[in-house]
């Protein structure tokens, strides 16, 4: 399984499309605390904590499809790791929308990604409700588990029974109906104790951005966990689309793409809010460097520096060279990678997924000049680092890569990548395995950069289920596969708790 050999460029898709398109149907059963045996290999006894996993989990309600499963309803999957046994517990999220449509037995909202309520353009039309899918990433914070989707505020979870508890403003740090990133980010002990920071995005002909940060563990301080240490709010001109954020120990780093959105379309029921974001031209793309109030720049105003076009979602990472130099790392695309109306999720023509990169870009913040450069490029995603030298100049990143160089097929690979020497290796689950976010767990006792696991879930298309992958994550060689008694569809994000 393991090959340190390039990615083929041109070859042919190694997959079966029918495998791959199994892995798209409803999730049918909720399972309590079921412990797992490895089907091979054995689970590190070193491993203790919960892994959780976010993603879609009703695709289809009384024969209606959505029309991308980014739409669908938020399903957790939780993994709680312990002496060597592992148990299994997943859960719906019980929003409003879920209980509702779950209540009417068929969809009534419309999707961000276009997903519309039966009954024709009549029903859609000017219907702008927004539906908090809680779909997107799943993190600790404090007493609750974090479901978070980015239109809307969190769900709080009960971290070990899964059960919702309801919206959560953060004690607080929200006002109603604020949005919440989806993509918080943990600063491990920049500052003394671990952090959460993450924002708070109102878009508009000028953009509000609050930036919030919140103790994440008290090791070091009396601090409760949960609690929020600071928030700044700041204006900036033009609209922003802002999906991830990037950290460093001075800096909160977000990269304003050159996005514009084409509201009438939306407003018209045609496309979902997202269809609506197109890359343009007619603006530029900005950096937008806003200093901590933890940091060495604590209070100064943001300071926005042109960036290369292009669509990007997620960072891989971001650390200060100097005191002059930023460096970041994004995967871009070359255009949306956001399915339009005329395309069905489940019939990808893969040949025309966009094209990306992995980009470093250094800001060099006294000249205000950016440079780059290519550090991957071909199909990837669901880019990480050690979770301990976030902020830092990491050396590896572990990277969900596509089998074939060249086109946008599905992702069946994962790469490490050394970001010193451009040196790489791959663990392949194909031809029937098609993989999702890895998460790096570090070793607690090893401190090699590269010492611990990766834990992701494949969809194994030979059983039409899912299973669960632990890698070494320094040789990539396989610890242990766990089939689970579920088939999970192809999920977003997650993270590892190592709390109690
Ligand atoms: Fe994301």
């Amino acid at each position: 399984m393991i090959s340190a050999t390039e990615r083929a460029s041109n070859a042919q898709p190694g997959f079966s499309r029918e495998e791959w398109a199994g892995a798209y149907h409803n999730v049918e059963v909720e399972i309590t605390a079921e412990p797992l045996s490895a089907t091979s290999g054995s689970i590190p006894t070193e491993l203790a904590g919960k892994l959780y996993r976010n993603g879609p989990g009703i695709l289809e309600r009384r024969g209606q499809w959505l029309h991308n499963h980014f739409d669908g309803d938020g399903l957790i999957t939780a993994f709680h790791f312990e002496s060597g046994q592992v148990h299994l517990t997943n859960r719906f999220v019980r929003t409003q929308a879920y209980e509702e449509e779950n209540a009417a037995g068929r969809f009534l909202y419309r999707g961000a990604f276009g997903s519309k309520k039966p009954g024709g353009p009549l029903a859609n039309v000017f219907d702008l409700r927004r539906k908090n899918i809680a779909n997107h990433n799943v993190v600790r914070l404090g007493d609750d588990l974090l479901a978070l989707w980015e239109g809307g505020s969190p769900h709080a979870l009960d971290p070990q029974t899964l059960q919702t508890k309801g919206v959560t403003l953060l004690r607080g740090a929200l006002k109603p109906q604020d949005a919440f990133s989806s993509h918080p980010r943990f600063d491990p002990g920049h500052h003394g104790d671990r952090r959460l920071l993450s924002f708070s995005l109102k878009p508009g002909i000028n953009s509000s951005l609050k930036l919030m940060e919140f103790a994440a563990s008290h090791e070091r301080s009396e601090i409760e966990p949960g609690q929020l240490l600071h928030q700044r709010t700041d204006a900036f001109q033009g609209y922003a689309f802002l999906h991830d954020l990037a950290v460093t120990p001075n800096w909160a780093i977000f990269l304003k793409s050159n996005i514009h959105f084409t509201a009438l379309p939306y407003l018209l029921g045609n496309k979902g809010a997202a269809q609506c974001l197109e890359l343009t031209k007619d603006v530029t793309a900005q950096f937008w460097l806003i200093p901590r109030d933890s940091g060495r720049y604590a209070g100064a105003p943001p300071r926005l520096i042109d960036a290369p076009p292009g669509f990007v979602l997620h960072h891989l990472n971001a650390w200060e060279d100097g005191d002059d130099v930023i460096c970041v790392d994004s995967l871009f695309y070359d255009h949306s990678p956001i399915l339009g109306p005329d395309e069905d999720f489940r019939d990808v023509d893969f040949d025309l997924r966009p094209e990306m990169q992995l980009m470093r870009n250094r800001i060099n913040l006294a000249t205000e000049t950016v440079t780059s450069d290519c550090l991957s490029s071909g199909r990837c995603e669901f880019p990480t680092v050690n979770p301990l030298y976030e902020g830092s100049d990491a050396r590896f990143a572990w990277i969900a890569v596509a089998e074939r160089k060249h086109g946008g097929d599905p992702l069946q690979a994962i790469q490490k990548l050394d970001l010193h020497t451009g040196e790489h290796m791959i663990w392949s689950a194909a031809p029937h395995g098609f993989v999702g976010e890895p998460v790096m767990v570090p070793s607690r006792l090893k401190n090699d950069e590269d010492a611990g696991w990766l834990l992701l879930l494949v969809w194994n298309g030979s059983r039409s289920a899912t299973d669960l992958v632990i890698l070494k994550a320094d040789d990539l060689s396989e610890q242990a596969r766990v089939e689970l008694p579920l088939a999970i569809p192809y999920g977003l994000h997650g993270s590892w708790d190592s709390s109690s």
